[in-house]
């Protein structure tokens, strides 16, 4: 029997690093105590992993300061932080057909509760986004402009840098969702002029589920409302919110053996280095992209194979339903893909595959070998055999 293919890196990776198991392990057996609640040993130590993680991804996006980071539960945590902590009635907003319904749903809920405008810019056949479009979107009550740096439909890495150049003509702020490309794509968030930027820490950071964060920069942080109050270890003797950082944003309890596992996610980054990471799951992609090429009743979405693009491959098998072929991938080969919409319905719209029902993902980390991509093209080969149709 063949070890099971694990092709859901987009969702959340797997496997870890061993690092961050044995960091999990080790805060939940050898420390366990809350942070910044306490002065005994166990309690320091607990809010000095939350700074080794906060720090590790500072360096990580290029902040400049730690403190720039909050932590959150997830990618969509810090971008409803993000939205709803923006926003306010009579705003307008430009985004993407591209997005995902963490920033989708959010601004629905904006649009309904707080009378906020959303202009959605188009995308081309392959899911890019045109700078230029984005800045004839801008309005003079335009607040945000919110966009995706890397698709988890299509992998088209998004020109966020003419973009951040073209929002900063304008007033209003720049929010990236970097869900697909932290840990993937070397990152800037200051040359590339992002005053939000909002992932999870558990798909290409490579940390466990349950962690995300949110970078704030300075100029924003006024601006920005929390959506929850609460305890903070700090100001105690007040019943106000602390306006400093990270504290105006982290009430409660953190999620400490997560972000245990997020600082050794970070330094192993730093070990493996991201640009490295990048070129080998680029070169993974390339073999898998050419390789689904050859076949005929398959259909690829996307930038094509040597563009920027990422590790995340979305296709169509002409006559089956996307789910029947994940269905099959897993049951008859174990591999483990991803089929639908991939909560971007927008996007399937502007693609023209909604109404098949969306497409059948492959998305890789960098865990995933070379071996592991034939045995998918293997399979891919062996399910085509059976369709009469060309894609
Ligand atoms: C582009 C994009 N944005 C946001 C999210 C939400 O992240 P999370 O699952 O951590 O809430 C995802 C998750 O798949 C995503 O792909």
């Amino acid at each position: 029997m063949t070890s099971p293919i694990y092709f859901d890196n987009a969702a959340t990776s797997w496997p870890k690093p061993e690092s961050v198991y044995a960091a999990v392990d080790h805060y939940q057996r050898k420390i366990g105590a809350p942070a910044g609640r306490g002065g005994y040993q166990a309690a320091l130590a607990a809010g000095q992993l939350i700074e080794r993680a906060r720090a590790g991804v500072a360096r990580l996006i290029g902040a400049n300061q730690p403190e720039q980071i909050v932590f959150t539960s997830n990618g969509t945590d810090a971008l409803n932080l993000a939205i709803h902590g923006i926003l306010r009635p009579g705003d307008h907003v430009v985004t993407t057909v591209c997005e995902h319904n963490s920033v989708l749903r959010p601004l629905r809920a904006c649009a309904e509760d707080r009378n906020v405008s959303v202009t959605y810019v188009s995308c081309d056949n392959d899911g890019l986004v045109s700078a230029a479009e984005v800045q004839a979107a801008l309005q003079p009550n335009t607040r945000l402009v919110a966009v995706l740096h890397g698709s988890n439909v299509t992998g088209a890495v998004q020109p966020i840098e003419k973009i951040g150049q073209a929002v900063h003509s304008h007033p209003a702020m720049f929010l990236v969702d970097a869900a697909q490309t932290v840990g993937h794509l070397p990152l800037d968030v200051q040359s590339l002029q992002i005053d939000l930027l909002a992932a999870p820490a558990h798909k290409g950071l490579l940390g466990p589920l349950g962690t995300g964060f949110l970078y704030i920069h300075p100029t924003v942080q006024q601006q920005l409302q929390p959506l929850r109050q609460g305890g903070t270890g700090s100001s105690s003797h007040e019943d106000r919110q602390p306006e400093t950082l990270p504290d105006k944003f982290e009430a409660g309890n953190l999620n400490v053996p997560g972000l245990a596992g997020v600082a050794a996610a970070c330094d192993f980054l730093q070990q493996r280095s991201v640009e490295n990471i990048h070129a080998e799951t680029g070169q993974l992609t390339t073999t898998l992209l050419n390789g689904l090429a050859r076949l005929k009743p398959v259909r690829i979405y996307g930038p094509p194979a040597g563009t920027s693009r990422l590790s995340v491959v979305s296709f169509s098998v002409c006559g089956y339903d996307p789910q029947d072929i994940s269905t099959l991938l897993d049951a008859s080969f174990q591999i483990a893909s991803r089929a639908g919409l991939h909560c971007a319905p927008r996007l399937h719209r502007a693609l023209g595959t909604e109404e098949m029902g969306g497409t059948v993902r492959f998305s890789l980390s960098y865990a995933n070998t070379k071996a592991e991509v034939e045995s998918a093209l293997e399979a891919m080969t062996s399910i085509c055999a059976t369709c009469t149709t060309e894609g």
